[in-house]
């Protein structure tokens, strides 16, 4: 490849921040943007399994230091930003993807888990793009992960699907304000991705995961696509890594979508 397209996606000399990075899309695009050149601070509230990422990443000399944090908490994601900025002396790159996924018919939801999705998936977006923007000087990338359920409806993913339209609104609202500093915003929705999020929902009473079940739900999900295929975390690090690199300098207020051609936005 040309040297100078190589330029165009490389993080070289910059620094990130990844919420989530404890496993699943989190931990590859802690990965992949460290591996782009980048320092890359992962934050996780699960400080157990971020020990995983760390190991991975210390097996590759990559540039990687972790710190637990709850999104949900705006103080925590200001602490982090403010520590990055004094020990790395600047902050280019955000990636907003810690989430959880939380199952309810309206007819049974309780106050208790509309309030834990949204304090996570929603507010914990806006205190992550808040804190970004108070140590971005020189511009930036900021990139949110919202959801095909924010625009798919899915029975038992009301509060889920709210989260994740509102943080497509939100990216564009982000886009308005912070443009004039140079900071793009963007979303990506991704399509359905197997990680422990998902493998979760196939465990059984006893902890044991339901091969049968995970399978069939599956290819339940490649059929719904074109291609018969599911997404990997791969191609979620992917995306971000262009949005974050020079390569993807046009682009913000944008929802890019990810997600096997199971909707076309
Ligand atoms: N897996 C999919 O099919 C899929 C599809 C669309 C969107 N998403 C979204 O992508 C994101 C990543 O999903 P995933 O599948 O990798 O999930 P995952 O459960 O595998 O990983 C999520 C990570 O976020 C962390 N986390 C959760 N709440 C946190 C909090 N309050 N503070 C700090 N860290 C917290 C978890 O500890 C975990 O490490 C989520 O926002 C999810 O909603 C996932």
């Amino acid at each position: 490849m040309d040297r100078r397209l190589q330029d165009r996606f490389s993080l070289d000399g910059q620094v990130a921040v990844v919420t989530g990075a404890a496993m699943g899309m989190g931990r590859e695009t802690t990965l992949t943007l460290a591996r782009a050149g980048a320092r890359v601070v992962g934050i996780d509230r699960n400080a157990d399994v971020m020990e995983e990422t760390k190991a991975m990443a210390s097996a590759e000399g990559l540039a990687c230091s972790f710190a637990v944090a709850d999104v949900s908490n705006r103080d925590d994601l200001m602490k982090v930003a403010q520590r990055t900025q004094e020990d790395h002396g600047r902050v280019d790159g955000w990636a907003n993807i810690a989430g959880i996924l939380r199952y309810s018919m309206i007819e049974d939801i309780t106050p208790d888990h509309v309030n834990e999705v949204i304090a996570v998936n929603q507010l914990g977006v806006l205190w992550g793009i808040a804190a970004a923007a108070s140590v971005m000087s020189n511009g930036g990338s900021i990139v949110n992960i919202s959801s095909s359920g924010g625009e798919m409806p899915y029975p038992s993913l009301a509060a889920y699907g709210m989260t994740k339209a509102a943080v497509m609104q939100l990216t564009r609202t982000a886009a308005l304000e912070l443009g004039e500093k140079g900071i793009r915003v963007n979303a990506i929705a991704p399509g359905f991705v197997d990680t422990p999020m998902v493998r979760n929902t196939h465990l059984r009473a006893d902890g044991s995961l339901d091969e049968a079940k995970r399978r069939e739900h599956l290819a339940a999900r490649a059929a719904q696509s074109p291609l018969g295929i599911t997404g990997e975390v791969q191609d979620m690090a992917m995306t971000i890594l262009f949005l974050m690199s020079e390569a993807g300098r046009f682009y913000t207020g944008q929802v890019m979508r990810p997600n096997g051609g199971v909707f076309f936005g």
